[in-house]
């Protein structure tokens, strides 16, 4: 059973409501707009491409770690195709399951806590369990990922999110923390292996990619890793090592939060940022709808 692991609901609420995006936003201009907008089939992405090389740099590697980008048109294909575009700036779409979906929708399917062997955070409605994108993916893990807002949630569907750089200090203080997470632990496959896989994969939470520190992370997918037949149960000193990390998250000192709002595209830094949402509740006649693109990306904005 997975474990969607709850942040008390009062706490986060409250937090949602300081809206950490704002110094992140940047309307959509230039010759960016232009290439995510054009009518032409194949546009030409040089100009684009420096021009959102310079945001990313000051936003996502330098800043918090998020880039929020302002006035994406609302017509449905035109959304996908904006951030199809977008995606290919960055860098080579990903395949966010077994399918090899490059764009999914993140919303409601109705998934419960811990149902099922393949159900996702992406796919509930359920709020805390700060985590990576790709965590149940073998490394390296997806650089960035994008979220563009259609619809929004009246109540609830804030992000939360917590730079590495942060947890990493506090993990310092924690003993013999930062050690333990960055030896190998078993991450649950969710059903996305292949044929014949093993249905975990083998990876630290911690680790370096590109030079720079990264984490992948969801607690929950760890504690199903572990209890797989054969494999063996985490450590006192691992699980000693997640409760750590979990209560530094869980403190809240360190999350920012903020909700983005429909039109608005946000580009995190997958390898920097543990990140996750409040609870959300749909409305009958009004369903909140993401698209969502994991990118493999750092060599095409980043050098
Ligand atoms: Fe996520």
């Amino acid at each position: 059973m997975v474990e969607f692991l709850a942040t008390p609901r009062d706490a986060a609420d409250a937090r949602a409501e300081v809206d950490s995006f704002g110094a992140s936003r940047v309307p959509l201009a230039g010759a960016l707009r232009a290439f995510l907008v054009a009518d032409d089939e194949d546009p030409d992405p040089h100009e684009a491409r420096d021009e959102l090389a310079a945001l990313v740099r000051k936003h996502v590697e330098l800043g918090q770690g998020v880039l929020v980008l302002t006035g994406f048109p609302l017509d449905d294909e035109r959304n996908k195709t904006a951030l199809v575009r977008f995606t290919s700036l960055l860098g080579e779409p990903l395949p966010q399951d077994g399918e090899g979906n490059l764009v999914r929708e993140v919303r409601d399917r109705g998934t419960a806590i811990g149902e099922g062997a393949r159900a996702r955070y992406s796919d509930s409605r359920f709020g805390g369990s700060l985590h990576t994108d790709g965590a149940e993916a073998p490394l390296p893990a997806p650089e960035f990922f994008t979220l563009l807002c259609v619809r929004q949630s009246v109540r609830g569907g804030a992000l939360e999110f917590v730079h590495i750089r942060d947890l990493e200090a506090a993990l310092a203080a924690s003993g013999d923390a930062t050690a333990a997470l960055r030896e190998p632990f078993h991450f649950d496959r969710r059903g996305d292996q292949a044929p014949g896989e093993p249905p975990t994969t083998l990876k630290p939470v911690l680790f370096t990619q590109h030079g720079k520190p990264a984490i992948s992370y969801l607690r929950g997918y760890i504690e199903r890793g572990h209890e797989h037949p054969g494999i063996p149960p985490l450590t006192e000193r691992q699980r000693t090592a997640l409760d750590e990390l979990d209560r530094i998250v869980a403190a809240g000192g360190l999350t920012r939060a903020g909700k983005l709002r429909e039109g608005e595209l946000a580009l995190f830094d997958n390898l920097s940022l543990l990140h996750g949402r409040t609870e959300f509740q749909d409305e009958p006649d009004r369903t909140r709808l993401l698209l969502r693109t994991w990118v493999r990306g750092r060599s095409a904005v980043c050098g």
